[in-house]
C-alpha cells in the first residue's frame, strides 16, 4: 500500500522525533520536572501542527495542560478522539539502568528510555500515524486528539476538563494505544481494564521514637503492628479479607473462563521471564484470570524505622504503607476504600493509632467487542499483522476510560502495541522498533474500515 512507502520512507525520522521527545524528562509525579513536562506538552503541540492538525492548543488546567487538536474533514463523518498521556512515571531507582532512562538508546531493536512504551512511544504512534494519512490524502474521517500530562497522577484534571468541554470533545468512538499485546506473532486487543483504590496508611504507636531495650516488649511496635495487619489482609488461600471486599464481583461463566484460556499463555515461560520458582494468588484461578478478572490488593512501598547503614536499636513512632487495591465490573472505587478504610483500622489494636488516606481511583472497564470500532480494530491488526487479534482483559488501569464512557457516552477501543517485556513503570523500560512502526502502519487501517464500517 502507498502508505507503508511513506511510512519505511521516514522511519528513521519518526524514530528520531520519539528519541527527542523521551529525552525531556516528563515525570508528573515529582514537582521538580514541571518545566520539562510543559516542554513535552509544547513539543507535541508543535507535532500534532506539522502533522496538519488545526486549533492545536494547550487547554490549560490547575495542573499540567491538555494537548489538543483536531482535523475535521466532513462534519458528516465520524470522529475518532485519540487519547494518550505525555507524562511518564519516575525513573527510580536509577542506579538499576543500563542507560540513563532520559538518554534513550537504541540496543537489539528497541528503545530503551522511560516512557519508551507507556506512553509516549505509543502516543507518538498516533502522531504519526496522523502525518502518515494527511501526507497521503487518506484521513477518510474527522479526529480529535487529547494527550494529556497526569495518567500517572490519576488524570485529575483531565476529568475535570472533560466534564466540562462534552461539546469540544464530541465523537464516536475513543481510540488509545497505552495498553499491551500477547506477543508480537500474537496480537490482541485489550477490552477490559481493572478499576483502582489507592490509600496510603500511617500507624502510630509512642509518641517518639524510642530504645528498643528499655521499652521493647511493653509497647504496640508501629512497623510490627502494621506488617501483621498488612499479612491478616490475605487469608491462606489468597483471598482478601476485607468485608464484602467481593461484593457484587462480576463471576464469568466456565464459558466465558473457558474462551478466555484460549489465550495462547506458557506459565512455564512466564516463570522463566520473572526468575520464579512458581507463581503465586488467589486460589481457584489461573494466572490470566488473577490478572485480569479477579481484584487484589498490593501493598506499594513500606517504611518506617530505621534503615540505613549498620544498626540502630529503635522502637520507631511510626510505621507507613502505601496500598493498591485493583478492581473488577461492578467494584465501586469509591465503595472499597471506604470498606478498607472501615476494616484498616478495626483491626488495629488498642496500643496504636491509624490513619487511611485515600488517594486516586477509578473504576473498571469492559469495552464491547461486537461494536463497529472494535471490528474496524480487529480487521486492521489482522490485515497489519497477518492474524487475527484475540480479545484479552488486562490488568492495568487507565481510569478515565470509565470516564470517557460515563461523561462522553464513548466506548473506547484499546489498540495496544507494547509488550509485558517492555518493562513499563521498571527500570530499563523500552519498546520495540517493530512494535512502534507496526503501531503506525495499523491505525490508519483502523481509520479506514471504521470509516467504512460506518457507514
Ligand atoms: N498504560 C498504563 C496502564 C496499562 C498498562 C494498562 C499495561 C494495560 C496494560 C498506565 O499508564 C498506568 O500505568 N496506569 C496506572 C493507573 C494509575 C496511576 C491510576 C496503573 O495501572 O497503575
Ligand atoms: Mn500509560
Ligand atoms: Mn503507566
Amino acid at each position: 500500500m502507498y502508505m507503508n512507502q511513506y511510512i519505511s520512507d521516514n522511519k528513521e525520522r519518526f524514530i528520531n522525533e520519539l528519541l527527542d521527545m523521551l529525552r525531556i524528562p516528563s515525570v508528573s509525579a515529582d514537582p521538580k520536572f514541571k518545566g520539562d513536562v510543559l516542554k513535552t506538552a509544547e513539543f507535541i503541540k508543535s507535532k500534532l501542527e506539522e502533522a496538519g492538525a488545526d486549533k492545536v492548543e494547550l487547554c490549560e488546567t490547575a495542573g499540567y495542560p491538555i494537548v489538543y487538536g483536531e482535523k475535521i474533514i466532513d462534519e458528516s463523518l465520524p470522529t475518532v478522539l485519540v487519547y494518550g498521556h505525555y507524562d511518564v512515571q519516575p525513573a527510580d531507582p536509577y542506579e538499576l539502568w543500563e542507560s540513563p532512562p532520559f538518554e534513550p538508546v537504541i540496543k537489539d531493536e528497541k528503545i530503551y528510555a522511560r516512557g519508551a512504551c507507556d506512553d509516549k512511544g505509543q502516543m507518538y504512534m498516533h502522531v504519526k500515524a496522523f502525518e502518515v494519512m494527511m501526507q497521503n490524502s487518506a484521513l477518510p474521517c474527522n479526529v480529535k486528539f487529547m494527550i494529556e500530562g497526569e495518567e500517572e497522577i490519576g488524570s485529575k484534571h483531565l476529568s475535570d476538563f472533560v466534564r466540562d468541554n462534552k461539546e469540544k470533545l464530541k465523537g464516536d468512538v475513543i481510540l488509545i494505544s497505552d495498553t499491551s499485546m500477547l506477543a508480537n506473532d500474537v496480537p490482541s486487543i485489550t477490552t477490559g481494564l481493572r478499576g483502582m483504590s489507592y490509600v496510603e496508611v500511617e500507624v502510630t504507636g509512642p509518641n517518639r521514637d524510642l530504645h528498643s531495650g528499655m521499652y521493647g516488649g511493653a509497647v504496640a511496635n508501629p512497623i510490627n503492628i502494621l506488617c501483621q495487619m498488612i499479612a491478616s489482609l490475605h487469608d491462606e488461600h489468597n483471598h482478601i479479607t476485607i468485608p464484602g471486599f467481593y461484593d457484587n464481583v462480576e463471576e464469568l461463566s466456565q464459558e466465558e473462563r473457558a474462551e478466555m484460556g484460549r489465550a495462547p499463555f506458557n506459565l512455564e515461560n512466564y516463570k522463566k521471564a520473572l526468575d520464579l520458582k512458581d507463581v503465586h494468588g488467589e486460589a481457584g484461578y489461573s494466572t490470566l484470570e488473577r490478572t485480569s478478572i479477579r481484584p487484589t490488593l498490593d501493598v506499594n512501598g513500606i517504611w518506617g524505622g530505621y534503615t540505613g547503614e549498620g544498626a540502630k536499636t529503635v522502637i520507631a513512632s511510626k510505621a507507613f504503607a502505601k496500598i493498591s487495591m485493583r478492581l473488577v465490573p461492578n467494584q465501586s472505587s469509591a465503595e472499597i476504600t471506604e470498606k478498607f478504610q472501615r476494616h484498616f483500622e478495626s483491626i488495629a489494636p488498642a496500643g496504636v493509632r491509624v490513619v487511611v488516606k485515600p488517594h486516586h481511583g477509578g473504576e473498571p472497564v469492559v469495552t464491547p467487542t461486537d461494536s463497529v470500532a472494535y471490528q474496524a480494530a480487529a480487521r486492521a491488526y489482522e490485515e497489519a499483522f497477518g492474524i487475527k487479534p484475540v480479545p484479552v482483559r488486562s490488568g492495568g488501569s487507565i481510569p478515565i476510560v470509565a470516564m470517557f464512557k460515563s461523561e462522553l457516552g464513548l466506548d473506547s477501543v484499546l489498540m495496544g502495541f507494547g509488550l509485558d517485556s517492555d518493562a513499563i513503570h521498571s527500570p530499563n523500560e523500552s519498546f520495540g522498533i517493530f512494535n512502534f512502526m507496526k503501531g503506525i502502519e495499523t491505525i490508519p487501517l483502523f481509520y479506514k474500515y471504521y470509516a467504512e464500517m460506518s457507514k
